[in-house]
């Protein structure tokens, strides 16, 4: 292994191995240490991608567990006051390695959360960042929990099948054939991630979520209609969708999904006979969305325009089959269609409708 990770570093294949090394001795101190502390700390994690929709929320979820101080959230973009005085923000680009084995050693980081990605559309307006940022950032922090024996958790997504998978339901083993950059690059986490469970030991954690649902602004995937509608509708009473109205696609509420993580991280490994599970909580189509609002907003009128996202919904799965996680580690959901609508048009309510309308109301007197 020594040898290997000189000559791999002397040919200069890899860059990552320019801290092989050092981790090598890193990881040695650090097994040592970690293995007479491990049970008796809560665990350091840093979170990638952090001011995204689900980083701010995992944050808060992990700090209420752990301490403010102990859930490092970082990202490389500026955050906002109300992030910076929750707990512990750091500048972190997932494609400069040094970077992040620093990152790892100042703060005895024990799990990462790897969240940064370019999503669905984005992913197809451009191309080549995709590749980099969800494919070499993988790379990154695969190798970098392998260095340092962290715990790594990377989501995965029903974007991860494509249009040979059964859609109705979609097992957790299937054929996977994405034809989106972000789908390919998923299934490229989910196999590097098993191959390093496999080869080295590392302790691989990834769950494929649905569309998940929230009151915060979604990061440019094909599923993001189910949370502006809830913003349009309450505002103005309208919404243009995307989709077709039949366009039937897995969701969940953000709750949901994080506890999911939560307590996907904390199951016993030996618990878990697989390292990639498939996760959800429904599935239902705009029209049947519009139905349960509509009991909200009595007067709600949507137009359906589908652009080049309903090609990428339709290769995607209907119905997801998470039994395996169920059966494994006892996942249940509590949120089906008509909470998370409840739950919904009361968060954008209150916390975005009421504080614009307050924001307009004191600019104007
Ligand atoms: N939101 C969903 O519905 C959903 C569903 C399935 C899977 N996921 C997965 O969960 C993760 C988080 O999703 P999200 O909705 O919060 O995404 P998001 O797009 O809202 O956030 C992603 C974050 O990654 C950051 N990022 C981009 N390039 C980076 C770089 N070079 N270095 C560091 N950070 C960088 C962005 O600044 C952004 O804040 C993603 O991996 C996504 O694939 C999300």
């Amino acid at each position: 292994m020594f040898r290997k990770c000189l000559t791999t570093f002397a040919q200069g294949k890899n860059a990552n191995n320019a801290g092989c090394l050092t981790s090598i001795v890193c990881r040695t101190a650090h097994r040592r240490a970690s293995n007479k502390k491990a049970d008796s700390r809560p665990p350091k994690v840093l979170i990638t991608g952090g001011l995204g929709q689900l980083g701010i929320e995992c944050a808060k979820l992990l700090r209420s567990q752990y301490g403010a101080e102990s859930v490092v959230l970082s990202d490389i973009i500026k955050p906002s006051k109300e992030v910076i005085e929750s707990g512990p923000y750091i500048f972190a680009d997932i494609l400069d390695f040094k970077g992040l084995q620093k990152i790892v050693v100042d703060n005895r980081i024990d799990w990462l959360i790897h969240f940064s990605a370019l999503l669905s559309a984005i992913g197809e307006q451009n191309v080549p960042l995709a590749v980099r940022v969800n494919i070499e950032g993988v790379h990154n922090v695969i190798e970098l929990a392998k260095q340092y024996n962290l715990r790594i958790f990377v989501p995965s997504t029903i974007g991860a099948f494509g249009p040979d998978s059964p859609r109705n339901p979609t097992p957790n083993v299937t054929i996977q054939r994405p034809r989106t950059m972000y789908g390919v690059s998923k299934v490229h986490a989910e196999l590097m991630g098993e191959y390093y469970y496999h080869k080295f030991g590392l302790d691989f954690r990834c769950l494929r979520f649905p569309g998940v649902i929230s009151s915060d602004p979604p990061g440019g995937g094909t599923t993001d209609y189910a949370v502006a509608i809830f913003h349009e509708a309450l505002r103005s009473g309208k919404y243009t969708c995307y989709l077709r109205p039949d366009t039937r696609l897995p969701m969940m509420y953000i709750e949901d999904c994080l506890r999911a993580l939560l307590e996907f991280m904390r199951a016993p490994s030996e618990n878990l006979k697989r390292r990639v599970y498939n996760v959800t909580a429904m599935s239902f189509t705009p029209e049947e969305l519009v139905e349960e609002l509509s009991s909200y907003v009595p007067n709600l009128h949507v137009t359906y325009k589908p652009d080049s996202r309903q090609d990428i919904a339709d290769s995607w799965p209907q119905v997801f089959d998470d039994s395996e996680a169920r059966r494994d580690w006892g996942w249940q959901h509590k949120y089906d269609l008509k909470n998370l609508v409840s739950f919904m048009v009361k968060d954008v309510r209150e916390n975005f409708i009421k504080l614009e309308d307050a924001k307009v109301r004191a600019s104007s007197t």
